[in-house]
């Protein structure tokens, strides 16, 4: 759990479906506050990788929970390193994706993956984006946001991505309809999983980015820190 030591450190959390923007303003918040940054996502993707490398089916609970306890990960400045080699790429595609959220559906992998995350809530304070940060990995935040957007717009977020990264061709040939059809189907692996499922904190501020552009995003999280932090 998220102990007395954590709870001198501020965190910030910071959940939501995909391609709700939620990467990127939690990055540039932390930025702002000088704070470490969980992309808990990341950690999900790493073992999607690593039981497809080693061969191991996605759904088996046990197995793909064995392969995580042994990995060694090391995020060093915006790579991320899984048994000494660079992954930052590899779990990027569409495919990571969408095995993260066939992984994330099992307890027994959540529960190896708690420690690590409560490991990155180092002073001066942390941003943590994922979608069970605020319900279950830093239940005492003092800032929780739920971030979220239509699935349209997110999956037209997505598709842009893709394309940015020059993705779509050679990855999964994506087209925005297959995209959309990602998105709504690991929405609904995440809400509807009984571990850790993605929902809104009751605590959490619920901010809609259709209409909102990152930096007013990023404001409105950063005002809004720093009420919780004048009270
Ligand atoms: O955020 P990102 O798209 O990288 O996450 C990939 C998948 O990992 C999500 O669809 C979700 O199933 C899973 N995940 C999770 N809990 C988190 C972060 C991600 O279950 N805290």
């Amino acid at each position: 759990m998220h102990n007395a030591t954590h709870n001198a450190i501020p965190v910030i959390a910071i959940d939501g479906p995909s391609a709700s923007g939620k990467g990127t303003i939690a990055e540039l918040v932390a930025t702002e506050l000088g704070f470490h940054y969980l992309d808990s996502g990341a950690l999900y993707r790493i073992v999607a990788l690593a039981a497809k490398q080693q061969n191991i089916a996605w759904d088996d609970a046990l197995a793909v929970a064995e392969c995580a306890k042994n990995l060694v990960i090391e995020f060093k400045n915006s790579q991320i390193f899984l048994n000494g080699a660079d992954i930052s790429e590899a779990i990027r595609t569409e495919e990571m994706g969408k095995g993260a959220s066939r992984v994330a559906v099992h307890a027994a992998v959540r529960e190896v993956l708690v420690d690590l995350q409560h490991n990155f809530c180092k002073a001066p304070g942390l941003v943590a984006d994922g979608r069970d940060m605020g319900t279950v990995i830093f239940p005492n935040a003092p800032l929780k946001v739920f971030l979220t957007a239509a699935t349209e717009v997110r999956a037209q977020r997505r598709y842009q991505q893709l394309i940015n990264k020059k993705q779509a061709d050679n990855d999964t040939q994506s087209s925005y309809a297959d995209i959309l059809q990602d998105l709504q189907e690991r929405d609904a692996r995440d809400q509807g999983r009984t571990s850790a499922p993605l929902i809104k904190a009751k605590d959490a501020i619920l901010l809609e980015t259709d209409h909102l552009g990152i930096s007013q995003a990023v404001d409105y999280v950063l005002q809004n820190f720093q009420l919780k932090n004048c009270k």
